[in-house]
């Protein structure tokens, strides 16, 4: 078993002993009574959850008691790797790397469960006052506060140990507006106003019904309002569109002061651009988020497949490598792709033209079409072409897994490192892929080819970025933990290689390692020093803390428990 105690001891972190620069903790005398819970039960009216591991129905010691029931354990069981287990669970998280691997599913009962890094309770929240209810008391009491929407966060930071958390699930509130008009901005075009709980799928469903698109991610579960926008967000519109906070008109959101904002380009301006790329879990609950639409386009997809044969191996490599010289070309071109690649496997699904027929995007793929054809790679090609967006979308983008004990790094590598570099860039390519990691590459390039990037806190390696490469290590759970330090040992390796390419450049806030002891320079870059000035101005008690956040250095997390630094 992997524990959270050591992984605690990599960063190392000292623990904080005095009981006052210390967030209040369970079982200890600092934690809120009883009653005070009850009370903000009926502050919520009834909606505070008592967290339970969502596996808890495997395992006969959960506490004092027992929460075994074999039927719904097998249910359990059975679902553990789809998305939306985590998302309609209060405190599920998708990679069960950060919930301190201490209530999994089993099929031995006897195991016991134990919450881990999994919060006390949980709000689930649905209204503003439910929001303000649960930030002041979090405040007032010193409690560790966490949000959670859907548990994508790949560094865990919608979780924590002896917490209350804020579920923003069920903010389903939705306005679609014709002309947005606001005194805070000169745009009158079309917008749309979304509650925190909206997913992207949702989303792409909804506004097609009025022929509207905007930017969002590529994976349909990814939460839209919460951590996804206020780090950024990349997506298949990118290209034309900038970055999802580009678009953003408005932001609702109650700040560590239990106040309910509005931050736009007039009110409260300093949040509103640390909104916009600060991450999440940092300024406060969003509550609702107002973003540009655009018409819905027609695209082109390309589904490209490059075979791997074992006695050429140099080969497929050599395939990947043409692809990745022709990426910058494509990126100018405004087109967009999703890439995975393991040792034995490349599959471009997609590579996604908007505007573009199927005639354009083949002449646009014949020079690498040719050049595969020369080199003798064998590959398979489907190009298709969808009058809208959305059933472009839904042919193009596959679905995603969950419930993996999984460990994500990336890098983001600028447009003239591929320019002047590709081979290099392969190679770091290969090397991750040899050392057993599998990679999702993003060709995204949201502010050089027509996608217009507006002045936001967002890291401004995005002004040239071109390829973001995501690496991912697995484990299975029975191994030893040097099995363990081994795998983040690994990463780090993979990550220097990535840095030796990339030059100067960084790292995307959401898709990071959470352990890179240069955070705050990597996810942030030249945006990090307003930041920390605006966090403390903000929220100077640290009522908003996660790992990797702005300002998460002025904290301590040892064996769970949060002290100052
Ligand atoms: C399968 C998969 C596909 C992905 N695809 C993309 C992609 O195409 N493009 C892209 O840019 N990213 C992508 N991501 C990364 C994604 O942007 C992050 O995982 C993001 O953090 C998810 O946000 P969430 O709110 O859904 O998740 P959560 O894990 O619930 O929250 C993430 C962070 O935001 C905070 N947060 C959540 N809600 C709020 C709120 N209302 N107010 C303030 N803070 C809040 C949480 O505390 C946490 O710190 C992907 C991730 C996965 C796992
Ligand atoms: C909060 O109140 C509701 C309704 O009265 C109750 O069902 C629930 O168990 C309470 N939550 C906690 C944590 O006590
Ligand atoms: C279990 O502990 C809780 C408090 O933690 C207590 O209220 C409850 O009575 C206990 N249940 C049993 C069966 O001991
Ligand atoms: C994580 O698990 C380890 C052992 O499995 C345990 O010692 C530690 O207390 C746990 N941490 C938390 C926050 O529960
Ligand atoms: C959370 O609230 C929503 C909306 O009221 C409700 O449908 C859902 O059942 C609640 N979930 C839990 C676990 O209480
Ligand atoms: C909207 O903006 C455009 C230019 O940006 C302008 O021509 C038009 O008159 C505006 N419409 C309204 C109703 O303000
Ligand atoms: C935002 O600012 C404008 C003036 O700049 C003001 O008229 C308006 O009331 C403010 N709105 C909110 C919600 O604070
Ligand atoms: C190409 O993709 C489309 C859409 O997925 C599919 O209908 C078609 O059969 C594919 N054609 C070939 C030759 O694979
Ligand atoms: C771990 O489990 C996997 C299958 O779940 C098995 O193949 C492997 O041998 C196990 N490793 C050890 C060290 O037990
Ligand atoms: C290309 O990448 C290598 C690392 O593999 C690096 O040493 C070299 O300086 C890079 N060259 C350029 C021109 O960036």
């Amino acid at each position: 078993m992997l524990h959270l105690l050591s992984i605690l001891a990599l960063t190392g972190i000292s623990t904080a002993s005095a009981a006052s620069t210390c967030k209040s903790y369970p079982n200890t005398p600092s934690w809120p009574s009883r009653a005070k819970w009850d009370s903000l039960n009926s502050t919520v009216s009834g909606r505070l959850i008592a967290a339970i591991p969502p596996a808890a129905s495997c395992h006969k010691k959960f506490k004092n008691t027992s929460t075994y029931d074999p039927v719904k354990c097998e249910l359990v069981t059975a679902n553990w790797g789809e998305q939306d287990s985590s998302f309609n669970h209060p405190v599920g998280v998708l990679w069960d790397f950060w919930t301190n691997i201490t209530c999994l599913p089993t099929t031995n009962p006897e195991e016991r469960c134990s919450l881990g890094t999994y919060p006390e309770y949980v709000i689930n929240a649905t209204t503003v006052e439910n929001v303000q209810a649960g930030v002041n008391f979090a405040r007032l009491n010193n409690v560790r506060l966490v949000i959670k929407n859907t548990g994508h966060d790949f560094m865990g930071k919608s979780t924590g140990a002896g917490s209350l958390s804020i579920w923003t699930h069920h903010f389903k509130e939705i306005e679609i507006i014709d002309s947005y008009s606001d005194p805070s901005t000169t745009y009158n075009g079309s917008a749309v106003t979304l509650g925190s709980g909206w997913q992207t799928a949702s989303i792409y469903n909804a506004l097609d019904v009025v022929g509207k698109v905007i930017v969002g991610g590529e994976c349909a579960g990814v939460g839209f309002s919460g951590g996804y926008i206020q780090g950024g967000g990349h997506g298949p519109l990118s290209p034309l569109h900038g970055m999802a906070v580009d678009n953003v008109l408005q932001f609702k959101l109650v700040t560590a002061d239990g106040l309910y904002k509005t931050a736009d380009a007039h009110n409260n301006s300093d949040l509103f651009w640390a909104l916009r790329g600060g991450g999440g879990s940092s300024w406060g609950v969003v509550t609702s988020v107002t973003v540009k639409t655009f018409p819905t386009p027609m695209v082109s997809g390309a589904v490209i497949e490059l075979h791997y044969d074992q006695t050429t191996p140099e080969i497929f490599w050599e395939g990947i490598n043409i692809f990745h010289s022709f990426a910058p070309q494509y990126a100018e071109a405004g087109i967009y792709g999703y890439y995975e690649i393991n040792a034995n496997s490349f599959l471009l699904k997609p590579l996604l033209a908007t505007g573009k027929t199927t005639s354009e995007l083949t002449e646009i793929l014949s020079p690498l079409f040719t050049s595969l054809d020369t080199l003798g790679v064998p590959y398979t090609a489907n190009i298709t072409t969808y009058p809208t967006f959305l059933s472009g979308y839904n042919s193009l983008f596959d679905g995603e897994a969950a419930g993996l004990n999984m460990f994500t790094s990336s890098r983001l590598i600028l447009h003239e490192h591929v320019i002047a570099n590709h081979t290099a860039v392969t190679q770091a390519f290969r090397l991750t892929t040899e050392a057993g990691l599998g990679i999702i590459g993003h060709l995204v390039a949201p502010g050089q080819f027509g996608g217009v990037l507006e002045e936001t806190s967002l890291n401004p390696i995005w002004k040239t970025g071109l390829l973001l490469p995501l690496y991912n290590h697995f484990w299975l759970g029975n191994e030893t933990d040097s099995d363990f330090w081994e795998g983040l040992d690994l990463i780090a390796d993979v990550d220097a290689a990535f840095k030796e390419v990339s030059p100067g450049s960084g790292t995307y806030v959401n898709e990071a390692n959470a352990y890179d002891p240069d955070w705050a320079k990597e996810y942030y870059g030249a945006s990090y020093e307003r930041l920390l000035r605006i966090k403390k101005d903000v929220d100077p008690h640290g009522v908003f803390y996660a790992r990797t956040a702005v300002g998460s250095e002025l904290w301590a997390e040892a064996n769970g428990r949060l002290c100052r630094a």
